[in-house]
């Protein structure tokens, strides 16, 4: 079984040491563990030799980074325009209710995280939502125990 340091150190090996690879070694870490934790950072910083602060300055002024560990699932709901006239500001009240976390947070075992998004780019589907980059179309609030039901059986299963 492979360690997070492993994947971790496959990912820094991928790249030299060079500080114009910041990005892109954050990207991919953020990729692979969904977010990017003290640790990483600061083998980073080691890696590509560069200060500490200047990686953390990358990390938290990009929004595609986070700090904070997320959910095995990433739940995205679309509050743009199109989504939110056909009531998504709905699904994410009853995505709330029954994970029991506010938007932007992860629950307890780790399985999901609910966020908010500025449109998904499906637009005719609205309301719109995705999980780990499926896309949902035409959601209505009572569908959403269902669609999550097949996250919990898949992840009981892996
Ligand atoms: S506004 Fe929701 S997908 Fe475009």
């Amino acid at each position: 079984m492979i360690t997070t340091r492993e994947s971790l150190n496959s990912i820094l090996n991928k790249y030299p040491k060079n500080p114009e690879y910041l990005l892109p070694v954050l990207q991919d870490i953020q990729l692979e563990f969904h977010y990017l934790s003290e640790e990483s950072l600061k083998s980073v910083s080691e890696k590509l030799g560069l200060p500490l602060t200047r990686v953390y300055s990358v990390a938290t002024f990009y929004n595609a980074f986070s700090l904070q560990p997320k959910g095995k699932n990433i739940i995205q709901v679309c509050l743009g325009t199109a989504c939110h006239i056909k009531g998504s500001p709905r699904l994410l009240d009853e995505l709330v209710l029954v994970l029991g976390i506010k938007e932007g947070e992860t629950t307890e075992n780790g399985l999901f995280s609910v966020e908010a998004v500025r449109c998904l780019g499906c637009c005719s589907l609205a309301p719109a939502m995705m999980i780990n980059g499926k896309t949902y179309g035409n959601v209505k609030p009572e569908n959403i125990t269902t669609i999550l039901e097949e996250y919990k059986t898949k992840n009981h299963e892996d």
